[in-house]
């Protein structure tokens, strides 16, 4: 089976952060969400993967290569402009020929595998077989009814009248049969080239479409707080190493990771907790679930709870938590007590206590 990673779109929900990186590299418990959805599809026994990507190509291909690394084999396929996830489908079709795909939005985190959703796929063909998970506001999402054989009855997008609580996630099984659905369908409302449309023209054509319920640990990370919820999701599981240096006045608690050339001095960490190569933690205290990327510098500080992306700097500030800090940004201390003084890039979101 081959694989699909969409891996264009705009990422606006995403800003600043997506202003200077494509919202698939932002990282997760310092490795890219793009990274994480590879190793996912190569578990699955996925080895030819086509990347649909948009304007920033050159960064995913920068950070993936041909795949090597990985043991898959890449192939980027541009798309001009966020035309839907079927538009990717299509320009995606020399690369998949007749073969089944599975599609992977390359945002989503789907921490816990899908490899018995995969086998089902594999063993029963049907002509398509979505991923759907349980959630508590079905409204926000495309929705999916089914029978109790788990056959596809209709999708409904973003629904005012309940119909359900099976959200369709980013995880898709293909047979060819799509690309017949995906040439038949219109744009959207928004303009867009729906996957939903082209799943439902299926359904009401009579084809067999299935739905498996994923129940593990689901994030779409297209927002902040999805980013942070998925880094504490992933640091559950860190397995504890120090290849830094840490010096006697320190204490590490719980599952800590200190990567080469790290240096923490003086400082508490309470697990989980990640500090990237090269970065200095300094009279500080860190921890829990927080990430601090490479060559970053926390001194006099306490920070919990957050990402810190690389070569950031957080200095003097006495409690950080639920934060995000963009690549090579500065939180400080300083100037007139009882003021703050903001230097606050575009679409950038800053609280300060009251
Ligand atoms: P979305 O998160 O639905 O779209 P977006 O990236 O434009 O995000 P935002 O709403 O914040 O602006 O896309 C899901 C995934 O599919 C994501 O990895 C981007 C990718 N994608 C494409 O590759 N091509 C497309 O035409 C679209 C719409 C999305």
């Amino acid at each position: 089976m081959k694989a699909l990673i969409l891996a264009g779109g705009l990422g606006s929900r995403l800003r600043p952060f997506s202003h200077s990186m494509p919202k698939q590299l932002i990282p997760i418990a310092n490795k890219p969400v793009l990274v994480h959805v590879v190793e996912a599809l190569r578990d699955l026994g996925a080895t030819e993967i086509g990347v649909v990507v948009g304007d920033r190509s050159g960064k995913i291909e920068g950070a993936l290569g041909s795949g090597a690394r990985f043991g898959v084999r890449l192939t980027y396929i541009p798309q001009e402009a966020p035309r839907g996830l079927a538009h990717a489908v299509a320009i995606a079709r020399p690369f998949l020929g007749d073969d089944d795909f599975v599609m992977y939005l390359g945002d989503n985190m789907l921490t816990d595998g899908v490899q018995d959703i995969a086998r089902d796929f594999v063993i029963r063909r049907p002509a398509a077989q979505i991923v759907v998970h349980k959630v508590a506001h079905p409204s926000e999402f495309g929705v999916a009814e089914v029978d109790a054989e788990g056959r596809v009855l209709r999708l409904v997008e973003k629904p005012r009248e309940p119909c359900g609580d099976l959200a369709v996630i980013g995880v898709y099984f293909f047979t060819a049969a799509i690309h017949a659905a995906v040439d038949a369908i219109r744009p959207s409302a928004r303009g867009e080239l729906e996957i939903t449309d082209a799943i439902q023209w299926l359904v009401e054509r009579g084809e067999d479409v299935r739905a498996r319920v994923y129940e593990g640990f689901w994030r779409d990370t297209g927002r902040v707080e999805d980013v942070l919820e998925c880094n504490s999701e992933l640091l559950k599981d860190l397995v504890p190493s120090v290849r830094g240096e840490v010096d006697a006045d320190s204490e590490l608690i719980g599952a800590v990771v200190v990567e080469p050339g790290a240096r923490i001095v003086r400082s508490r960490l309470v697990g989980p907790v990640i500090v990237g190569a090269g970065s200095v933690i300094e009279d500080s205290g860190v921890g829990p679930c927080t990430t601090i990327g490479q060559d970053c510098e926390v001194r006099s500080s306490v920070i919990e709870h957050s990402l810190v992306l690389d070569g950031a700097q957080v200095v003097g500030v006495g409690s950080v938590r639920g934060s995000v800090i963009g690549r090579q940004a500065t939180v400080t201390a300083g100037g007139v007590p009882g003021w703050h003084r903001l230097l606050v890039g575009d679409h950038a979101s800053v609280e300060v206590a009251a």
